[in-house]
């Protein structure tokens, strides 16, 4: 068994032994295949893990960064639960119908503030005085990395999560002559944590169903 069938072949396997499936979360996967959008959404095990950080710290108020179709959206939306609130943008028209539709079909309207808006823009705008926000998930719109990085400290309760998806690219950070944009804004990133004082960071390398990739997780000092 290559390397990589041996990740998706475990990962399957711990889906199946921890049910990290139901319904609404198999319509948000399946409606990414079934529209022909990029299957870019997090794993069920990302997405359970995602869930245990937004309980543990007792999130109430998320901002998100690119929603596809919504599936992250439903593993946030229901670690918040009702009474908390999960604002997630996306800029792609026929994604953002598709994730209404899920998010609608999962009972979770009243939790999910579905925005269509580039983020970095309706963050700056209408979103600007949000606060405080317990956890700030970035899973697209690399380049605006660091700006979101900077929003997120400026509108985040200290204890506070900043997570950042796909910081890893297969490895390619640790090539120097790589110029493809999104690996030039995850070094820059990573660049930012480093010399950001008020952050303790854990970079966790992911591969599973998923290729080889990695979440960068940072926790704002809780004073
Ligand atoms: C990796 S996918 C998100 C996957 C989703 N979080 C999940 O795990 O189910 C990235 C999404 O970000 C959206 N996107 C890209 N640039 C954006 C921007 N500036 N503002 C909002 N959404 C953006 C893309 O259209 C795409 O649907």
């Amino acid at each position: 068994m290559s390397e990589l069938t041996k990740h998706q072949a475990v990962e399957e396997h711990l889906i199946e032994k921890f049910r990290l499936f139901d319904p609404h979360l198999d319509q948000a996967a399946g409606s990414v295949h079934d529209n022909n959008l990029p299957d870019h959404a997090v794993s069920p095990l990302q997405g359970q893990f995602l869930f245990t950080l937004a309980r543990s710290i007792n999130a109430r108020q998320i901002v998100e960064v690119g929603t596809l179709a919504g599936y992250s959206t439903i593993w946030l939306a229901r670690a918040v639960g009702l009474g908390g609130r999960v604002i997630s943008f996306e800029s792609d028209a026929k994604a953002f119908q598709i994730a209404l539709n899920n998010i609608r079909k999962a009972g979770l309207q009243n939790i999910v503030e579905l925005v269509h808006a580039p983020a970095w823009e309706a963050l700056q705008t209408t979103y600007n005085h949000l606060h405080p926000v317990d956890l700030v998930f970035m899973d697209g719109d690399k380049p605006n990395y660091v700006n979101y990085l900077k929003w997120a400290l400026d509108h985040s309760r200290p204890g506070g999560l900043i997570i950042a998806d796909n910081v890893i690219r297969d490895g390619r950070i640790l090539d120097d002559e790589d110029d493809d944009l999104k690996v030039e804004a995850v070094k820059a990133y990573l660049a930012a944590l480093t010399r950001e004082k008020s952050l303790t960071t854990s970079i966790l390398p992911l591969v599973g169903i998923k290729p080889y990739d990695g979440m960068a997780i940072s926790l704002i000092d809780p004073k």
